[in-house]
């Protein structure tokens, strides 16, 4: 367990490292996500101190759809996790998105799946995330998987 502190932030707090860590070599709306205001939509900071008082080192979002597009409160898509290199590998990933998957479960959800990268692979396995299907190229992103968590 990493000692970020998680909190509920907006998709405009979330943006600018989506926009300059995941997706620099794409235009600026490719970082804003479908699904991104609608009320269901949870979106985590990691805050942590890195010298100079609690800052922003993180974030995810949980996009409340099916694969299929659909929007369902049982199914989330959990978007845009990414975290500051400087504080990698400490466990605040983990942290964070372990935090979603138990707000989201105490709220009814039953699954959460992704697209994630095939870099990313084992950090989502590690997580409980099992690949699905057959390894996919998005472009501007590189290869990916299907992962999906079944909560129940
Ligand atoms: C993928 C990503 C979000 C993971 O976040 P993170 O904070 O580095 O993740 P964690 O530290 O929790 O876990 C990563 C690894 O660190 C290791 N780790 C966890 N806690 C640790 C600790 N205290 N000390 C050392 N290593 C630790 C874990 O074993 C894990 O190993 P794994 O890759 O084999 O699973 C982050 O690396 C990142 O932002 N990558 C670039 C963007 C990206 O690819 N995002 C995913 C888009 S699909």
């Amino acid at each position: 367990m990493s000692e970020a502190t998680i909190r509920i932030i907006t998709a405009a707090e979330a943006f600018p490292m989506r926009r300059y860590l995941l997706r620099p070599m794409l235009p600026g709306a490719a970082s804003r996500y479908d699904g991104d205001d609608h009320p269901d939509a949870v979106h985590l900071g990691a805050f942590f101190d890195l010298g100079s008082g609690e800052e922003l080192v993180g974030v995810a979002s949980f996009l409340p759809r099916t694969a299929d597009g659909e929007v369902s409160r049982r199914v989330y898509q959990l978007q845009g996790i990414v975290i500051l290199p400087a504080v990698r590998n400490t466990g605040i990933g983990t942290t964070l998105a372990e935090h979603g998957i138990t707000l989201l479960f105490e709220r009814g959800a039953r699954s959460v799946w992704c697209n994630g990268r095939t870099p990313a692979g084992p950090f989502y396995e590690r997580l409980g995330f099992r690949p699905v299907g057959s390894e996919f190229i998005t472009p501007g992103t590189g290869p990916h998987y299907r992962f999906v968590r079944d909560l129940s």
